[in-house]
This record gives C-alpha cells, structure tokens and sequence, in this order.
C-alpha cells in the first residue's frame, strides 16, 4: 500500500475493489454499471438500512416477498416504513398482487434469483412486468442477489438490473456468503441517479470499510482467484446439496423439498397444518438447526416447512441430520 492510501480514502470503496466488482458482476451476472455506481459496505444489511434511510419516509410502503428475509424487513421498518407482504408463488413475487394491495409503493425488495426462503425464481414475465410497474410509478426496486454465484444446474440466470439497465434496479451483492460472514464486505450497484445521494450518506454515516480489507479483495479479485474460488466452492456445495437430496429421497413420504438448483439451503416442505415451530424446536434438541419456515411469514403462514442448510456440513453430518429429521417427524406424527 502506498502512503495515500493511509487516508480515510474514498467514502464509498476504494477504486480498484470498485472496478474489479463491477467488472466481475458484469461478466458473471449481466449488470450493467460503470465503477463509480459500485458502493462499498461491510454487509447487506448495512447496505439495506442505508437504502431504506434515503429512499423511504415514514409511512412509505415497501413490497416485500411474503415469505421473506427478515433482515430486509427489520430494515425497512426501522426507517419507518410501512412493509406490504406480496405472495409469492411457483414463478416468485406475485406483482398484480403487490399492485393491488399498494399500488402507490415506493420501494419493492425482491430476491429475483433464488427467493428467500422458497428458492424459487422470477419469471421472465414477472420480472419484465415488475419493471414496467417501477418505471411508471417511478418506484425503485431492490434486487437482493445473495446467494446465486451457488447454481448447480442450468445457465447461470441474468440478474434483473442488467435487463432493466441500471434505471430503477439497486442490486445487492455480498462476500460474505461466497466466503464467510466475518469477511465484512459487501456492495451496492445503485442506478446513476443515485450515486451522489448514496455516496454522500456514505459519507455521513461511516465510511467504507477498511481500505486494506478492501484492497486484498480488489487484488483476489483482479488475480482471477475469485472465479476460482467460486468455482471450487460450487462443486463441493453441490456435492453437499446431492447428499441432502439423496438421503431426503429415503423420506419422500414425510417432506417434500422445495426448488434445490441454487444456493446453500432448500425447504422442506411439511403437510398442511404441521406445527413446524415445535418441529423446528424437537429437532433442535436432537442437535439439528433447521429453521421453520412459518418465522419468514409478516402475516399468518401460508405453508408449514423446515430451512435444511447444508453449505457447512459434510455428506455424513447432513446424512445424519436427515436420519433426525426422520425420527423427529415419525414421532410427531404418532403423537
Ligand atoms: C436474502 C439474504 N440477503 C442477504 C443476506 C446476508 O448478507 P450480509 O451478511 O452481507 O448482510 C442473507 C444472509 O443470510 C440473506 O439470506
């Protein structure tokens, strides 16, 4: 590092890590951006507190997918803003309903590659249709694309900005999940109108994150080790995801897993009416962590299911987990 970069440096992200993620994105997920659009954060959530703080004034809706990700919607509440849960079906977040129940919304937050948590994907006709909804309101759309660097099948999908061009889409990205969550680095690519509001509320909040985190990145990155990495991480989270899939196989007749072509966890799906809290719970003393899926519900769930991650676990812990999974559901069945 040079002397100059000793300095407080440039509010929204030091320059090369700047270039080297806009020139990534561009080549990985079709977002179209030039690097002075790229600001730098230490996480999603940071980035999304700082959206919801300069797009939205109290009372303002915001779309949210019903279910959804909680760290969006702790968000956008924060900031005063009134959350609107829109069902999400088979082709993801249902747009005429969103028109119906707020037409006059401010602010969408979608998770248009893999939807958290159903894992589902936005169609090509909701996506254009949720497009044409923004421009004509003059509504910004958030598109919340943590996780789809991990796709196991099929082409990877175009990300909404890059068929939008960059007018009413802010895409988030973060590294927290292609590494790990104390990396503490993530980004925002925000439409050029933007840029001068996002940059000086940068500015008068913290700053961007150390210059010399960010610099190590810029260099792994520029190096071509961040398509490597990528790479090797995918094929040994597929083989974790094959695992869980071979071994859920065996108990068909208790769940039924949700889309598993993306990311790091899939649903499992319980008949309608299970109490998937004192599920989550039993599980839980047995030494399992799967989340029940009615948490991501703002209104009254509509599905009853279990988050099964299997990222972090080797095939032999995620086999045993199912084998839990099993004996838990046998009995609460029998009760
Ligand atoms: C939908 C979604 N967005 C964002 C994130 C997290 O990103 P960060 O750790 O950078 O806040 C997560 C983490 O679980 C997530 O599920």
């Amino acid at each position: 590092m040079s002397a100059t970069e000793l300095g407080p440096g440039d509010l929204a992200g030091y320059r090369p890590l700047r270039e080297a993620i806009a020139t990534h994105v561009a080549a990985a997920r079709a977002v179209r951006c030039d690097w002075r659009q790229v600001i730098v954060f230490s996480s999603t959530q940071q980035s999304l507190d700082l959206a919801a703080r300069l797009l939205l004034d109290p009372g303002d809706s915001v779309w949210m997918e019903e279910p959804g990700y909680p760290g969006a919607r702790a968000a956008f509440t924060a900031s005063g803003a009134r959350v609107v849960p829109v069902p999400v079906d088979g082709m993801g977040l249902s747009v005429s309903a969103g028109k119906t129940l707020a037409p006059a919304t401010r602010l969408a937050y979608v998770t248009p590659s893999h939807q958290f948590p159903l894992g589902t994907t936005l169609s090509l006709a909701r996506r254009l249709e949720l497009l044409r909804w923004a421009t004509e309101h003059e509504a910004w759309i958030i598109e919340d694309d943590y996780d789809s660097e991990f796709r196991y099948t099929g082409r990877p999908l175009a990300s909404l900005q890059g068929i939008d061009g960059g007018e009413r889409v802010i895409y988030a990205g973060t590294f927290n999940k292609i590494f790990f969550p104390s990396l503490r680095l993530a980004f925002l690519i925000v439409p050029e109108a933007l840029v001068d509001s996002f940059t000086a509320a940068r500015a008068a909040t913290d700053g961007a994150p150390p210059t010399l985190l960010q610099g190590a990145l810029a260099d792994f990155i520029a190096s071509g080790h961040l398509a490597a990495h990528i790479r090797r991480m995918r094929e040994l989270y597929r083989s974790r995801r094959d695992a869980l899939l071979d071994a859920a196989s065996e108990i068909g007749r208790l769940v039924a897993l949700g889309p598993a072509d993306t990311g790091l966890h899939v649903v499992a799906h319980l008949p309608d009416g299970a109490d998937d809290r004192d599920i989550a719970r039993r599980a839980h003393a047995q030494g399992l962590g799967a989340p029940p899926l009615s948490r991501y519900y703002l209104g009254p769930p509509s599905a009853s299911g279990l988050l099964l991650g299997y990222a972090h676990e080797p095939p032999e812990r995620i086999r045993q987990g199912i084998r839990t999974l099993a004996r838990v559901l046998s009995a609460s069945r029998k009760r």
